[in-house]
């Protein structure tokens, strides 16, 4: 198919904002896409962190089509049990005091359903968060993230966060004051280019925001269902939100995700605070309940962990080797970065890794991420990575 034919297509109706690779992907099978004309990739962003359980996996698919002849759409007038399952099992999967949950439609909705929760909990309205960081593009996520080339088109428009360096316990501490509502973290800064936090710092920000009655937000959009190699990334530190949100490989593909919170932040708000038409909607949750039985069934977390410690290892590796090329590798479980010397050769790299049949993504610049399916077999994986270190 030309992709000519394609452009003019596309300019002619879409909202000029996006900036298309020269391939249109028409379907995908595990790790792979394959594209209109037939050709393969294997796909090393995982739809953007989104396919955990790799495209069109099975049991995701049965379980979608199971709903959609059943109910596809309610109101939450009305209970639904694929909607009480997730909450079931998203209770089972956070730590202790993280109770209540509330299913939405995309990241940025979560973001805003937890900052409404942080000002209804505390009165307050100023949020700290930090440099580099992603938390999502409505009007209220794009107020807290720290990069600016998003923020700046719309500044007119955004309450101004404190933004603190990403891994400074001091600019933390300088920041939280009795005025704060709360601070908002991601464990690992992925569209900020795979930052994994400091041993100690999240905790740290946790201990100063309870110090000043703030609360502690924890974004998990990316990190989160086994990606860093635990279930959720807050595990490697063992330490606690107040409120959490979850994300993209929640559905596996599926458009949901969730902010979930304590009991005291959930006792602080009243009927009708929140809400919205396909909140908990039957098809997102099957979806929802179906992926979470895979990946733990199929420990996927600890899968993850194993496979990107030795992933972590080779791109380590190869920045130790050559210097010039790669300044150094950085990120956790299936989470990789590796941040490459060269800014202009970097940009170029998506789509020569493309013409060698992978897709991958280089964000923040430099740092080409690697963010497969968790199931991705070790040699596709591994076949891929040389080939790209090569083109590098
Ligand atoms: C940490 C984090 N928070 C929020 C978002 C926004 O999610 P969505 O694009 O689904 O709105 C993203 C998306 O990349 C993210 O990585």
């Amino acid at each position: 198919m030309s992709l000519d034919a394609l452009a003019r297509r596309e300019a002619a109706h879409f909202l000029p904002v996006v900036n298309r690779m020269p391939i249109a992907i028409e379907r995908g099978l595990g790790s792979r896409v394959f594209d209109v004309d037939g050709r393969e990739y294997v796909d090393l962003t995982a739809g953007w962190g989104v396919c955990c359980i790799g495209h069109c996996h099975p049991e995701l698919v049965d379980a979608i089509r199971d709903q959609a002849g059943r109910l596809m759409q309610t109101t939450n007038l009305f209970y639904t049990l694929p909607q009480l399952d997730v909450a079931d099992q998203l209770a089972q999967l956070t730590p202790a005091g993280v109770t209540r949950s509330f299913l939405v439609s995309s990241g940025a909705e979560a973001v805003e359903g937890a900052l409404k929760m942080a000002h209804r909990a505390t009165g307050r309205r100023k949020f700290v968060s930090t440099n580099q960081s992603f938390h999502g593009r409505t009007l209220g996520a794009l107020a807290v993230i720290g990069q600016p080339k998003h923020r700046d088109a719309y500044r007119d428009l955004l309450a101004e966060p404190v933004v603190v360096p990403f891994g400074d316990l001091s600019a933390a501490r300088a920041a939280i004051d009795g005025e704060t509502a709360a601070f908002i973290v991601e464990p690992v800064q992925g569209e900020g280019g795979v930052n994994v936090a400091p041993s100690g710092y999240l905790a740290g920000v946790r201990g100063l925001c309870h110090e000043h009655g703030a609360l502690f937000i924890l974004d998990e959009i990316q990190t989160g269902i086994g990606r860093t190699g635990r279930m959720l990334a807050l595990e490697h530190d063992a330490v606690e939100p107040d409120i959490l949100t979850l994300g993209k490989g929640l559905g596996g593909g599926f458009p949901v995700a969730a902010f979930l919170c304590t009991e005291t932040v959930a006792g602080t708000v009243s009927l009708g605070d929140h809400g919205g038409t396909y909140a908990g909607n039957p098809l997102a949750a099957a979806a929802v309940r179906a992926v979470l039985e895979v990946v733990t069934r199929e420990k996927l977390a600890e899968r993850a962990a194993d496979v990107g410690e030795r992933l972590h290892a080779r791109l380590a590796r190869f920045a130790a080797e050559h210097p010039e090329k790669a300044e150094a590798a950085r990120g956790r479980g299936l989470l990789q970065g590796l941040v490459l010397a060269d800014t202009e050769r970097a940009a170029g790299l998506p789509l020569r890794a493309l013409e060698s049949g992978m897709l991958v993504n280089v964000t923040a610049g430099n740092v080409m991420r690697l963010f497969p399916a968790l199931n991705i077999p070790e040699d596709e994986l591994f076949e891929s990575v040389e080939r790209l270190l090569e083109l590098i």
